[in-house]
């Protein structure tokens, strides 16, 4: 079967359109999930996806289909990652495996395919705004917590209201959830946002492993109070308490807890410079790709921050806000990839995956993989970060190759 070329002018039309969308002063893209920003990103999908005769939906959990949805009597594959992005973020990260996913989806309908292809740009990925990070492929994935434990989002706004400006729906979220029956597999296309493709000088990665991670939510309670005529014996300084509860998280992976460990949000109250801090919220990301070594380390971090918070008489709060397990991708998948890759002589790596990635939310309901490229000086979450569009395009090629063969064969995966 012929493999259509990806319309290198059009995917790189598109991602720079969206860079475009959430565009703050420092040059970066600050589009949290659920934001006036991400609905305009999502107003502009639809828009391009419609122009193209590519039918698109919005389920009760704010993920937007561009592509038929899963649906009975068939087994579907699933090409995806999300819109959103951190604050203050780059131009890809997310949003070019949901570009990558609609010019597959295009390129590939002319085709009569054993299985329909899709592809969806799951809601909330990054919990910017919304703490709850991969909401919509945990809903898609039936993973969700239940709605009560799902917090306002940093500003205030309630998730009720924001998921219904997105056009999805808090009481019927649970319809979001696919049937795996209708399933035949999910691939995702992401920059690497680490070093070791642009090391190798290698423009593919195929992912092995995503790692799992635990954040907390804490709250370091002291006593506010004048800066200058409360006597330093006795102060209750929230923000001190905080400053050991950063080093001391930092501290977790040089002594074997864990790989990596940030304090990554911290917000001090009233934040004025001639009153003691009286309130710290702060926000602890622990990540590993061993799960037991995941538990011991959540557990280790409220250890240390308890020790400090009673040394220094503040009271403390930790909440175990989000947590994703880390996954394998699938093995036949992987190798599906690499065959695609090798019929275009493109080189190869296989690797990990440091960040988190709706994938690892969908591998619990159906055969999972990733294909990764290169990103320029190995950094992402910042807004220099950036990857060369011949590779951005190569990887493109990939993700429509790999799936033409995937949904080419009847039963395949099954
Ligand atoms: C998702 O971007 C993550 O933080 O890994
Ligand atoms: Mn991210
Ligand atoms: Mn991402």
């Amino acid at each position: 079967m012929p493999t259509p070329p990806v319309d290198r002018a059009r995917l790189l039309r598109r991602l720079s359109e969206l860079a475009q969308i959430g565009r703050s002063d420092s040059g970066g893209v600050t589009r949290p999930g659920f934001s006036p920003a991400d609905r305009e990103a999502r107003h502009y999908m639809i828009r391009e996806a419609e122009n193209s005769g590519v039918p698109t939906a919005v389920d009760a959990a704010g993920n937007l289909w561009l592509g038929p949805r899963p649906h009975p009597g068939t087994t579907t594959l699933v090409l995806g990652s999300h819109l959103d992005t951190v604050i203050d973020a780059g131009p890809l990260d997310g949003v070019y495996g949901v570009v990558a996913a609609l010019e597959a989806v295009e390129n590939l309908a002319p085709l009569d395919l054993a299985h329909p292809v899709t592809a969806v740009a799951f809601a909330n990925e990054e919990g910017a705004l919304h703490p709850q990070p991969f909401w919509g492929s945990l809903a898609a994935s039936g993973q969700l917590p239940a709605p009560a434990a799902v917090p306002t989002a940093y500003d205030g706004t309630l998730l009720r209201d924001a998921l219904t400006w997105a056009g999805g729906d808090l009481d019927a979220v649970q319809q979001a959830r696919l049937d795996p029956d209708q399933l035949l597999a999910y691939l995702e296309l992401h920059i690497e946002q680490g070093p070791v493709l642009e090391q190798e000088s290698i423009p593919i990665g195929i992912v092995e492993a995503i790692v799992g991670r635990v954040q907390l939510d804490v709250d370091v309670m002291g006593a506010a109070g004048h800066a200058g005529t409360t006597p330093m014996p006795g102060r209750a300084d929230a923000l001190a308490a905080a400053a050991e509860i950063v080093l001391a998280v930092e501290g977790l992976p040089a002594d074997g807890w864990c790989q990596v460990a940030t304090v990554g949000r911290l917000e001090a109250s009233p934040n004025s410079p001639n009153t003691i801090v009286g309130l710290v919220r702060l926000t602890v990301d622990v990540r590993d790709t061993d799960e037991a070594q995941l538990h011991g380390v959540a557990d280790e971090a409220v250890r240390r921050i308890e020790t400090i918070a009673q040394r220094r008489t503040v009271k403390v709060s930790c909440t175990r806000a989000a947590a994703s397990r880390p996954v394998l991708t699938n093995t036949g998948l992987r190798r599906s990839i690499a065959a695609a890759a090798d019929r275009r002589a493109m080189p190869t790596l296989t690797l990990t995956s440091g960040a988190g990635h709706d994938a690892q939310m969908m591998a619990a309901v159906t055969p999972t993989a990733m294909i990764f490229v290169p990103s320029i000086g190995g950094v992402s979450h910042v807004p220099h970060e950036d990857t060369d569009p011949g590779d951005l395009v190569l990887g493109a090629q990939l993700l429509q190759d790999t799936a033409l063969a995937i949904a080419s064969h009847p039963g395949s995966l099954r």
